[in-house]
């Protein structure tokens, strides 16, 4: 089991191997976008990990695609519903959650592109 820290709440829970950083937000009550519920399918669930990137396997190529209609992606940028803890680990995973998150279902893709 590893820990997530929510940089900006300062709140931090456990994460299991298998779990997604979207199901422990959703679990303990982080306001975290998920507009299409997980399924990759949009990028409302972005967030920045600030430590423990490498803990999560590499993004595919659809969470890439996805993650190029979120705003301010940076280099540590991830989906959290595709970011799955893959092994035990004490490590404190650090999270951003960006609070100017584009819901691209409430608000169009229009509102994305106008947003880069
Ligand atoms: S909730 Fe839609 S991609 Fe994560």
């Amino acid at each position: 089991m590893a820990k997530l820290h929510f940089v900006d709440e300062d709140r931090t829970f456990e994460i299991k191997p298998g779990q997604n950083i979207l199901e422990v937000a959703l679990d303990n009550g982080i306001d975290l976008d998920h507009a299409c519920g997980g399924v990759c399918a949009c990028s409302t669930c972005h967030v920045k990990i600030r430590e423990g990137f490498d803990l999560f396997p590499e993004a595919e190529e659809d969470e890439e695609d996805q993650l190029d209609n979120a705003r301010d992606v940076g280099l540590n940028s991830r989906l959290a519903c595709q970011c799955v803890l893959q092994e035990e680990t004490g490590q404190v995973i650090e999270i951003d959650v960006p609070f100017w998150n584009v819901n691209l279902v409430q608000e169009g893709p229009e509102a994305a592109r106008e947003s880069h």
